[in-house]
């Protein structure tokens, strides 16, 4: 488990980065356009091997990438719309459910009982352009499917928007990766570029953080006035707004809105295995339909995602020897939380109680960024 111990420098905590798996959450498993026809697909998250695909009706469907019999990779077989055949002994199983639907070798009289073989599945929905797969055990052992939360939606604002993805893989754990995500104080100088912020540009900001559930919120506020992209929002001359929640499992959501323009997108960081993470970024807008958005996001989005990247993978040798990461202060506060709340997560799926929430009201941080 997460733990947060105090050392003894004033304002300065040390958490234990211990990439601890959340399990019992959506993830994003595959891009849609990632699944042909019949064919099979395979991911992998949290450590779980995943074979996806659709059936006839073109629903996408996510089992253990196990064969309980014998633990052949099912993605070695196929699908005819419903079932999914193991290539080794040529067992069917539903697509959906796992449920043993065929074994070939059993005579008329066999007292086997097929039905009762289940191969692992994983409730599986496709939204914003992602397959999902709702992770509530590493096995696929069912789970009550009406009880288990709605597939995170990126919000979108009109019915007419464009929409675009951009994907890239950590080489770290998960919890390098979310706390990445926010981390105010890299920004000027992990990130410096002209179109972007300088290093001589770094101020000192103040925003307003409440909880929600799972998480918490940046306050709706005027974006900072050293950050580029914000600025082409003045062309439209009304005031700018961005909000940005953070939620468990790995979920940060930034709505900007001018008027009745807006701009979403969210950034997930999920385990693939404990040391890769894919990073899985869309975003969704109404703005400057009269300008080719799309490749410019991508130009730059990659670039971006790039330097974070890079930085994330010279750190790895110095966390391999010292995994202890100091926290400090506001410009750490968030990461503190995260923490924080994982460690709270665990504790209530471990002993059944509610979850303590680490904000119990609205707090106002302030760094140099
Ligand atoms: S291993 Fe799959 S049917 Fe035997
Ligand atoms: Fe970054």
């Amino acid at each position: 488990m997460t733990t947060n111990s105090s050392i003894s420098i004033p304002g300065v905590t040390a958490s234990n980065i211990d990439g601890e798996l959340l399990w019992g959450f959506w993830y994003p498993a595959l891009r849609s356009e990632e699944m042909h026809g019949r064919a099979l697909v395979t991911s992998m998250r949290l450590e779980v091997p995943l074979v996806l695909g659709r059936d006839a009706a073109g629903k996408a469907f996510a089992l253990r990438d196990v064969c309980p019999h014998r633990a052949f990779p099912l993605s070695a077989g196929s699908c005819d719309g419903q079932t999914v055949e193991c290539t080794y002994h040529g067992w069917r199983f539903d697509a959906h459910t796992g449920q043993c639907k065929e074994v070939p070798s059993i005579t008329a009289d066999s007292r086997l009982q097929c039905d009762r073989i289940f191969a692992g599945s994983f409730p599986c929905e496709e939204r914003d352009g992602y397959v999902w797969v709702y992770l509530a055990n590493s096995e696929g052992r069912a789970v009550d499917r009406t009880a288990i939360p709605p597939v995170p939606e990126l919000p979108k604002f009109s019915e007419d928007f464009r929409i675009t993805h951009l994907t890239a893989d950590l080489t770290c754990n998960m919890d390098t990766g979310i706390t990445g995500l926010m981390d105010p104080a890299h920004g000027p100088f992990v990130h410096q570029s002209w179109y972007w912020r300088s290093r001589r540009s770094i101020r000192e900001k103040q925003k307003t953080f409440e909880p929600i559930p799972m998480g918490f919120r940046m306050a709706s506020h005027a974006p900072s006035a050293n950050s580029g992209p914000y600025k082409l929002l003045r062309f439209y001359g009304e005031q700018v707004t961005t909000q940005i929640d953070f939620v468990l499992p790995n979920v940060r959501t930034e709505i900007v809105r001018c008027g009745s323009r807006w701009f979403t997108n969210r950034t997930t960081v999920t385990p693939i295995r404990r040391d890769v993470c894919r990073l899985d970024f869309v975003a969704a807008w109404n703005l400057f339909r009269w300008f080719p958005v799309t490749p410019v996001l991508k130009f730059f989005g990659k670039r971006f995602i790039g330097q974070d990247q890079d930085v994330i993978e010279r750190q790895q040798p110095g966390l391999k020897v010292q995994p202890r990461m100091m926290l400090i202060d506001d410009a750490d506060r968030q990461a503190r939380w995260y923490f924080q709340l994982k460690a709270a997560y665990l504790a209530s799926q471990a002993t059944g109680a509610p979850m303590a929430h680490p904000l119990d009201g609205p707090v106002t941080l302030r760094w140099r960024s």
